[in-house]
C-alpha cells in the first residue's frame, strides 16, 4: 500500500468506528445491566479519545476561543465548533451513565440515545471530512 494514512488520524478514525459499535450495543442491550456496561465503556473511551484529540490534534488555545468572530480564521472557527461539540457530547454521555449507575433508569437513559447518536455522528463526520485532512496535510508538510 502506498497511500497509507498517517497513523494518528487513522487510529482516531478507528476509535470512531469502535465507539459507533458501542452506541449500537447500548441500543441493542437486553436489560439495564447490559446497557450500563455499554454506556460505561462508551463514556470511558469517549473521554480518552477526546482528550487525545484535544492534546494532539486541536491547536486552539483556550484564550483564543474568546476572540470575536471577525478576527477568527476558518480553521479556528472549525476547531471552536468541534470543541464545543466535545463538551455537549461528553455531557449527554455522562448523563446517560449517571441515570443507569445511580438510578438504574433505563427508559430515561434510552430517551437520550438518539440525541447522543445524532451529535456523535455529525461530530465524527465533520472531523473526518474537514479536520483530519487539514491535520494530515500539516503532518505531510513538516
Ligand atoms: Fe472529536
Ligand atoms: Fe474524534
Amino acid at each position: 500500500m502506498t497511500d497509507r494514512k498517517p497513523p494518528l488520524t487513522a487510529s482516531l478514525e478507528a476509535d470512531h468506528r469502535e465507539l459507533d459499535e458501542l452506541l449500537g450495543r447500548f441500543l441493542a442491550a437486553a436489560d439495564a445491566l447490559d446497557a450500563r456496561r455499554a454506556i460505561e465503556e462508551f463514556d470511558e473511551r469517549l473521554r480518552t479519545h477526546m482528550l487525545l484529540e484535544e492534546e494532539r490534534l486541536y491547536s486552539a488555545q483556550p484564550a483564543r476561543k474568546l476572540l470575536p468572530a471577525e478576527v477568527e480564521s476558518e480553521h479556528e472557527r472549525l476547531e471552536r465548533g468541534l470543541l464545543l461539540e466535545h463538551v455537549q457530547i461528553r455531557e449527554i454521555s455522562g448523563m446517560m451513565r449517571r441515570l443507569l449507575e445511580e438510578k438504574n433508569d433505563l427508559p430515561s437513559a434510552r430517551a437520550l440515545w438518539s440525541n447522543l447518536a445524532r451529535r456523535w455522528d455529525a461530530h465524527t463526520t465533520r472531523e473526518e471530512r474537514e479536520l483530519f485532512p487539514i491535520v494530515n496535510r500539516r503532518i505531510g508538510e513538516s
